[in-house]
């Protein structure tokens, strides 16, 4: 099949990307590289697939380049790029609003013109558009309680009323905190591993005891890849692993570093969801899928994936002039 990639580069995309050419598939990865965090570890990300034959790369702003051309042919559109996180959605709404609304409105009439062959159309969503409790299943009502949870919901409700003027094959899923290798540098792990790793304090917001259920990122994209068998029309969670509160995962990390970590704690973040836990009786019914990596491994893996970055990265402090292209991926994160 032909797959379309958007948010290629980026954290969930590159691993998307990696695991549908491994499946035989061909890939048209798209990707403005935002600089929401530095392009020089989304070229690490796509390092591993862009020599690829079947990959094909496409450095377009979905919100302002043509699109006809990129989803002309697609038997699927993965539409994953959107601006990510919550806190910077206070003060910077404008690119909030561009990527995640206006870009995915852009994408939808992009498919709508095009020939008709397309199977699927996955949005890539989030717990965030639940708000402050992210429990229970697909039915409870979004409350959203920060602009990126708005902005996500939006393009929800924007691809719905696509799929139901159009006909646009339409399925949406709602990822629950997604880890591994390659996680966002500001999301939690991925920060707590590297105050450890430079010997620095763990800032936490609030009293640590937000409880977040954890989807590691290989089971993220065997749901995302199973997502092109569910039924036209359907939302679902996808998480619903192993819940653990954020001391809890300090002590684990304590624990796979052998070090002590000094934690200072800081005033809660606005916006900041209190639990997170997906219940994904919904997908496993439908089409057979459930997380299978437990924490503990998955926690191993972006740990011994970050420590490897960080070597590299330090090592080459002129990290910014050297090739992006020429980074290797330690780990295999898919097993
Ligand atoms: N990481 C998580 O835990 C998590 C949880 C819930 C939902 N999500 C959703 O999953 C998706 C991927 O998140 P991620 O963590 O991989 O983020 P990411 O920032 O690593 O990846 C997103 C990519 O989209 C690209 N992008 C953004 N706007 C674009 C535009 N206008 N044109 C072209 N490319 C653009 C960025 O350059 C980036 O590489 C997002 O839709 C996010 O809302 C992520």
């Amino acid at each position: 099949m032909r797959c379309v990639v958007t948010g290629a580069a980026g954290f969930i995309g590159s691993h998307l990307c990696e695991e549908l050419l491994r499946r035989g598939h061909t890939v048209v990865g798209v990707d403005c590289f935002t600089p929401y965090y530095s392009p020089v570890l989304k070229s690490h990300n796509q390092a591993v697939v862009l020599a690829h034959p079947r990959y094909h790369f496409s450095s377009a702003d979905l919100r302002s380049d043509p699109l006809d051309a990129i989803v002309e042919e697609a038997d699927v559109v993965f539409h994953v790029a959107a601006l990510p996180g919550m806190q910077k959605s206070w003060t910077d709404f404008d690119s909030y609003w561009t990527c995640n609304v206006q870009a995915t409105q852009r994408l939808l009439e992009a498919v709508r013109r095009a020939s008709g062959q397309l199977r699927r159309f996955v949005l890539a969503s989030t717990s965030s558009v639940y708000g402050k409790l992210a429990l229970g299943n697909e039915s409870s009502q979004p409350r959203p309680i920060s602009p990126y949870g708005v902005t996500k919901l939006a393009a929800e409700h924007l691809a719905q009323a696509y799929a139901e003027a159009f006909g646009i094959p339409l399925v949406t899923l709602r990822y629950f905190s997604v880890y591994g290798p390659r996680q966002r540098p500001d999301m939690a792990f991925s920060t707590f591993i590297r105050a450890i790793l430079r010997g620095e304090q763990i800032e936490i917001f609030g009293d640590g005891q937000q409880i977040r259920g954890s989807t590691y990122v290989g089971d993220c994209i065997d749901a995302t890849i199973a997502s092109i068998d569910a039924p036209i029309g359907e939302t679902y969670n996808v998480g619903g692993g192993e819940s653990a509160t954020v001391l809890e995962i300090i002590r684990k990390l304590e624990v796979l570093s052998g070090r002590t970590v000094e934690v200072v704690h800081k005033p809660a973040l606005l916006g900041d969801q209190r639990q997170t836990f997906a219940e994904s009786q919904k997908i496993r019914s439908h089409i057979g899928w459930q997380p299978k990596t437990r924490l503990d491994a998955g926690l191993a893996r972006q740990w011994q994936w970050q420590a490897a970055m960080d070597a590299e990265l330090s090592e080459t402090s002129t990290s910014v002039v050297r090739s992006p292209t020429i980074g290797t991926h330690p780990v295999s994160v898919l097993s």
